[in-house]
């Protein structure tokens, strides 16, 4: 004889959070995480999931100001916090500086990684407004790209650094010059 077991669903406990200006509300499973509310509740599928040994980035964005890999947060620990992600940094219509700097230098192959590693940069420039290329380097360490080979990203937060501070390492005039420069007409 075979014996049914009843087996109980698992409990849901409410959230609610601002995420990118707007209030959502929602009742969901103590274990789920931010980033899979963030992708599956509210459809905000810009933050991405690349690894689940928290090692990629993918998934970073901001949590009461700090930036979080929001697979290592659940969605119950952000309850009424103050979330952004990459949906939320253009404002009217215009990109964010970081967007613009991986525009205008190619930071990105297949843009996998793209989402975290614009929002990783953003908060390392507001931490370090001018940072040098090593400092960018290591603020970006927790984000892992398999395509660009990184100079690329390098030069987006470094233009974007110009474009927010007007004292980065380089600044929007020397975007024709990299463009030269890429394609291996440097004029030094
Ligand atoms: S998905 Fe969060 S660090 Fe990789
Ligand atoms: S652009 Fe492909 S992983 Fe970074």
């Amino acid at each position: 004889m075979t014996m049914t077991e009843a087996v109980a669903a698992p409990a849901r406990v409410p959230v609610q959070m601002t995420v990118n200006g707007t209030d959502y509300a929602a009742e969901v499973e103590p274990r789920l995480l931010l980033v899979h509310f963030l992708r599956d509740n509210l459809g905000l599928t810009g933050t991405h999931v690349g690894c689940d040994t928290s090692q990629c980035g993918a998934c970073v964005v901001y949590l009461n100001g700090e930036s979080v890999k929001s697979c290592t947060v659940l969605a119950v620990q952000a309850n009424g916090g103050e979330v952004t992600t990459i949906e939320g940094l253009a404002k009217d219509g215009e990109y964010d500086p970081v967007q613009q700097g991986f525009w205008e230098m190619h930071g990105l192959q297949c843009g996998y990684c793209t989402p975290g590693m614009i929002m990783s940069a953003h908060a390392l420039l507001k931490r370090i407004p001018n940072p040098t290329e090593e400092q960018i380097r290591h603020g970006l360490e927790g984000n892992l790209c398999r395509c660009t080979g990184y100079q690329n990203i390098v030069k987006a937060v470094q233009y974007a650094a110009g474009q927010m501070n007007g004292g980065g390492t380089h600044d929007p005039a020397n975007t024709a010059d990299w463009e030269r420069e890429l394609a291996g007409k440097s004029d030094s």
